[in-house]
């Protein structure tokens, strides 16, 4: 039985409400709070139809400490979701260490001003934590999270030596909009629109972006064109796993997608350089935002699947080479029937969900900040396909 209260109310906040007010065993008490509080209002109105479950709503401010202390002193939480940007991560962050609280992110920090995203920020946390006694727990949703996981269940399992690991990631669906992205369209359009990197014999590599590409067949729905990004988890994978001689990310894109990107990158819509604009400055990015949909209204229509998963070659435990594939597929329609968002959304809250689960059941335990591949796995994959991302295996 615990307290937890999570902080954000977007389209992965919403399926962590949900997921969570599915398992009252665990989490007893549930407070959702966001900078809108109207949304929180929503989405707890919507889970009290489902489950009869009455979830407690605040507005909140995340981005100074301070308001987060005093909602935390007021609650009392276990543990803190965070579901909010990144660039909230810090600041929740030193909220959790001020009042003891253990922590659970999906997306790591990024500053506001420069398009980069890194562990070392939240690295540098892991000695406070340990003294506090507390747990961060950073990157459980799907990519990172879930992919980290299955490199650690494939390292345990399969492989003396992981050689080459690929991460694949590929949505299938589609929303009928002209132009969406499927979660916060700042952060994803920062990410996609920055150099790609991927980690080789002990260096990093720099690439244009969207300059490598070639089609992976996805199993379910077979061949798609995959750009190679740079993605959080491949630091981290570096770091727990330094046998790993080459990891990459690889992302589907559709043309359309592409081209409208493009446009929009040449007018300088997706810049993140302050202009003025009638007396005011403004961030291009942050008024493009404005005008996308939102990632949590893509629901309704969404039809298709998301296929994700990581591939990996390299040597068995009884010496042969190895290749294995362990991926998850997860149906748009399905995932807002039981929850009102999307696919992409749905398989980020999913995992979040159940690391928090993990830490508050003590079957993750430690004091400090964990990636999730430093925990076992065994019972976070024993686990996830009751809670609706059951995962498959195969070679490639
Ligand atoms: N690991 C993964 O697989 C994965 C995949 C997708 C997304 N993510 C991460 O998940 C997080 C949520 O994504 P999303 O798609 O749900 O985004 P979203 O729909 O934009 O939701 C973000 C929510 O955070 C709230 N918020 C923003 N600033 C805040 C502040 N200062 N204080 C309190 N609340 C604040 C927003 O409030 P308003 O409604 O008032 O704007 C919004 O409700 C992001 O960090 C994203 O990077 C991870």
């Amino acid at each position: 039985m615990a307290r937890v209260m999570i902080i954000g109310a977007g389209g992965v906040g919403q399926v962590v409400t949900h997921k969570c007010a599915q398992v009252p065993e665990v989490f007893s008490d549930i407070l959702l709070a966001s900078r809108t509080k109207a949304k929180c209002d929503r989405i707890a109105e919507r889970v009290y139809q489902q489950y009869g479950r009455k979830i407690q709503t605040a507005a909140l401010d995340a981005d100074k400490p301070k308001n987060t202390i005093k909602l935390i002193k007021k609650f009392k939480p276990d543990m803190v979701i965070n579901v909010a940007l990144p660039y909230q991560d810090l600041p929740i962050m030193d909220a959790c260490l001020a009042t003891r609280t253990h922590y659970l992110d999906t997306a790591n920090y990024e500053p506001k001003d420069v398009a980069k995203f890194e562990y070392k920020w939240q690295w540098a946390y892991h000695e406070k934590f340990k003294e506090a006694g507390i747990m961060a727990v950073l990157g459980c949703g799907f990519d990172p999270g879930m992919t980290n996981i299955y490199t650690a269940y494939m390292k345990k399992h399969y492989f003396k030596k992981m050689k080459y690991v690929d991460i694949v990631d590929c949505n299938a669906g589609d929303h009928g909009k002209a132009f969406a992205t499927n979660f916060n369209p700042e952060i994803n359009i920062r990410e996609i629109t920055q150099k790609g990197r991927y980690y080789e014999n002990g260096e990093w590599k720099e690439i244009d972006p969207m300059s490598v590409h070639k089609p992976i067949d996805y199993p379910g729905v077979g061949p798609k064109e995959s750009y190679l990004l740079f993605h959080e988890e491949l630091e981290s994978l570096v770091k727990n796993f330094p046998e790993i001689e080459r990891i990459r990310f690889w992302m589907t894109f559709s043309e359309n997608y592409l081209t409208h990107l493009r446009v929009l990158q040449n007018v300088g819509l997706t810049s993140i350089k302050p202009v003025v604009f009638q007396g005011k400055k403004i961030v291009p990015l942050e008024f493009l935002k404005a005008l996308l949909p939102e990632p949590a209204s893509l629901g309704e229509n969404y039809r298709g699947k998301t296929v994700i998963g990581v591939q990996i070659e390299g040597e068995g435990y009884s010496g042969q080479m190895e290749r294995r594939f362990i991926y998850n597929i997860c149906d748009h329609a399905e995932s807002y029937k039981e929850t009102g968002t999307q696919a992409v959304a749905y398989t980020t809250g999913v995992p979040a969900m159940l690391g928090a689960m993990m830490v508050l059941t003590g079957v993750w335990k430690g004091a400090g900040v964990f990636n999730v591949e430093e925990f076992d796995p065994d019972p976070f994959m024993e686990k996830i396909g009751q809670y609706g991302l059951p995962w498959q295996e195969t070679t490639f």
